[in-house]
């Protein structure tokens, strides 16, 4: 055998080696917990054959508590890039099978390189995580590390696209460079995420919880919003992965894809000039809608789970993908929260950022009242919302089905915060606020005067209704652009998207904005 032929050999035993992460028997533990390893998740994740691997021969430089004969070829970390629908995507994922996935210097290297490959390239960076955080054994350099990832997440945030999954423990630091992307995805019963795990908390504050109560993937998604999406498997959180790419564009400079419907683009929807219930009070369900008017029904629904009373996620009209976001009636009858408010301020910046046109869908009754509101800072939270949309510059379509209420109206893309196409349902009611607390706050002293107080409240209630529970009082001033027939909502969208495809609009120059945090 030549010698060259000896060191491609030898190349290809290397290569097999470090394709066996840290082992058979760990890999068999990995598996027995019901996980992929990195390797097999990547194969999932791509386009067949479309991988590149990059660092693979990449070794830790620790010497400390005996590391330098624990050497692993790739530390941890398995890097590259390959595509997904034929598009250009970088990743890294972390595998558990070496010393738990732990972020060593080297690793944090790897990790930093792909993403200023992505930087360069203007493509998506997909993160797959699984890893026991920090390497304890490498101190300082394990932070110094975490830190070089941050920055960079920092950097590269509003440039491409950043994708979290979390497919196994996620701990310490390691919840930092999630919570930095854009959209963080936990699978049930598999995924963790928590600054101190329950022995901490337990010695710390002598509460007892177990890792799914502190920080699994339905604690994330329902009570605290960390995550927005849960799913049941990883395979799923892998289809979600390529879906959710599919709305996107590849950075901040490219439009959005657009995907060919056959869905006509003029198709009348009559269950909607009939969907509005005759009491104000009733509720109907804004999911009907959504499904009703957009290109095929799809729907990608983002933070499903938390804060219900404001739906947003990802659709498509004639092709093109739209963020939207809509009032949920279903829900607390649609009103604004703190929760709810964050939810959709942090998506509104998001199309923002990558040109995704917004349509917004209004039927909110106003802010929620209250103590837990305002001790809360729902002041500074709605203002969130209010911000995202006045600066958003992206084609702004709204349509208002029925209550639009007071500073809700105002937040939700009304036309003074540049909204560009605002149009009402016959059903809308634009006003300062409902009837029965107008004529309460107007007609109070009157009734507690006259012998029958209802009647005087009910007669006046019945008033204020004929005068503003309608769309064309804020017509009349040009405040709404059209009033609509409910059921040809979806074709009155497509023709404003297509008018304000061309949109330019800049705003002020600014080394960054103040944000209300
Ligand atoms: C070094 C680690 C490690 C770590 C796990 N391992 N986490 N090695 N540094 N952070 C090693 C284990 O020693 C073990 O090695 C192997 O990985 C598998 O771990 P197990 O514990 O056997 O797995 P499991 O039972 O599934 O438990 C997983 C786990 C647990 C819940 C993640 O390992 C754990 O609690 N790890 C520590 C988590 C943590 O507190 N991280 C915070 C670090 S500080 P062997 O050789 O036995 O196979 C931090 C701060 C950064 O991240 C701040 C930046 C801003």
């Amino acid at each position: 055998m030549s010698t060259q032929t000896n060191k491609v050999e030898e190349l290809i035993e290397l290569r097999a080696q470090a394709r066996l992460g840290g082992g058979e028997k760990a890999i068999e533990k990995q598996h027995a917990q019901g996980k992929y390893t990195a390797r097999e998740r990547i194969t999932m994740l791509l386009d067949e054959g479309s991988f590149e691997e990059l660092d693979m021969f990449v070794q830790h430089r620790s010497h400390n508590f005996g590391m330098e004969k624990k050497q692993f070829l790739g530390d941890g970390v398995v890097t590259g890039y390959g595509t997904i629908n034929g598009r250009l995507v970088y990743l890294f994922a972390q595998d558990f099978t070496v010393i738990g996935g732990s972020l060593s210097e080297t690793m944090a290297l790897k990790i930093c390189k792909v993403m200023d490959l992505a930087m360069q390239m203007g493509a998506p960076v997909i993160g797959l995580n699984d890893s026991g955080g920090a390497r304890i054994q490498e101190g300082v350099n394990a932070l110094a590390g975490y830190a070089e990832i941050f920055q960079r997440n920092i950097l590269a945030s509003g440039v491409v696209p950043q994708i979290s999954t979390i497919l196994g423990p996620c701990a310490g630091g390691a919840v930092y460079s999630p919570a930095l992307t854009d959209f963080t995805i936990m699978v049930q019963g598999a995924s963790y995420m928590f600054l101190t795990g329950p022995k901490v908390v337990e010695t710390v504050t002598h509460e007892v919880v177990t890792q799914e109560q502190l920080g699994g993937a339905e604690v994330h998604a329902r009570k605290s919003g960390v995550s927005h999406f849960s799913v049941e498997k990883e395979e799923d959180a892998i289809d979600l992965v390529r879906k959710l790419l599919s709305f996107l564009p590849q950075n901040n400079m490219e439009e959005t894809p657009v995907k060919p419907t056959s869905d006509p683009i003029d198709r009348l929807e009559d269950s909607l000039n009939e969907i509005i219930p005759d009491n104000a009070n009733q509720a109907y369900d804004m999911y009907e809608v959504i499904g009703a008017i957009v290109d095929d029904g799809e729907f990608l629904e983002v933070h499903a789970d938390y804060a219900k009373n404001i739906i947003v996620g990802f659709a498509r009209f004639n092709g093109r993908s739209v963020g939207i976001v809509a009032n949920q009636p279903k829900a607390l009858a649609g009103v604004l929260d703190i929760n709810a408010s964050r939810k959709a301020a942090r998506f509104v910046r998001f199309c923002d950022a990558f040109n995704v046109p917004l349509v917004t869908l209004v039927d909110v009754p106003g802010f929620l009242p209250g103590t837990g509101q305002e001790y809360g800072g729902v002041i500074v939270h709605g203002a969130k919302l209010l911000y995202a949309y006045g600066e958003a510059t992206v084609p702004k379509v709204t349509v208002t089905l029925r209550k639009s209420y007071g500073g809700a109206h105002i937040v939700m893309s009304c036309k003074q915060l540049r909204g560009d196409m605002n149009y009402a349902w016959p059903t809308a009611e634009i006003a300062v606020m409902g009837g029965a607390g107008a004529v309460e706050v107007l007609y109070a002293k009157e009734a507690k005067e006259s012998s029958d107080p209802a009647k005087v409240l009910a007669e006046k209630e019945a008033e204020y209704n004929k005068a503003f529970a309608n769309p064309y009082n804020a017509a009349k001033y040009g405040y709404i652009d059209d009033v609509i027939e409910p059921r040809n909502t979806r074709f009155r969208i497509i023709r404003a998207l297509q008018q304000l495809a061309t949109k330019k609009q800049v705003n002020p120059a600014k080394k960054h904005d103040n944000i209300p945090l």
